[in-house]
């Protein structure tokens, strides 16, 4: 049964009316208008939804809005400061680490969750955090350099 969730998400407090187990992810995409996150698989594996929960990267695909209420949310369209893109955005434009660029939310959003923890990760954390994001397009390198580059 839906109820009236309270939601904070790129630092605006909202209120969603939706059954508590209702994923996050169509929250975010059908009623904020938020299509940052995609849709890739919607069981947790390809990473193309990936959000921040309090900093940290979650794949809102199979996380269930109520889990979220009071915590916050931040989506691609929250990274930027205005006009100014945030340093793992400005990375991936400079690196070109894009191809058809389905997958980039979840990489940015990933690294960017890294990163928030470990501001220097080598090449190897970079890896294995990067390690269940799919690109389906093969554009793994550009993105790992785009990723280093990020990370300094
Ligand atoms: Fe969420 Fe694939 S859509 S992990």
């Amino acid at each position: 049964m839906n109820q009236e969730l309270h939601l904070t998400v790129n630092g605006e407090r909202c209120a969603v009316r939706a059954a508590p187990s209702t994923p996050l992810l169509y929250v975010l995409r059908n009623d904020l208008c938020l299509n940052g996150p995609k849709f890739g698989c919607g069981l947790g594996e390809c990473g193309a939804c990936m959000v921040l929960v309090e900093g940290r990267a979650a794949r809102a695909c199979v996380l269930p809005v109520s889990a979220v209420a009071d915590r916050r949310i931040t989506t691609l369209e929250g990274l930027a400061d205005g006009d100014r893109p945030d340093p793992v955005q400005q990375a991936f434009i400079d690196e070109q680490g894009a191809q058809c660029g389905y997958c980039l939310n979840g990489m940015i959003m990933t690294v960017r969750g890294l990163l928030n923890d470990n501001p220097a990760p080598d090449r190897d954390a970079l890896v294995a955090a990067l390690d269940h994001n799919l690109c389906r397009c093969g554009t793994h390198q550009e993105i790992l350099a785009a990723a280093c580059r990020a990370a300094g």
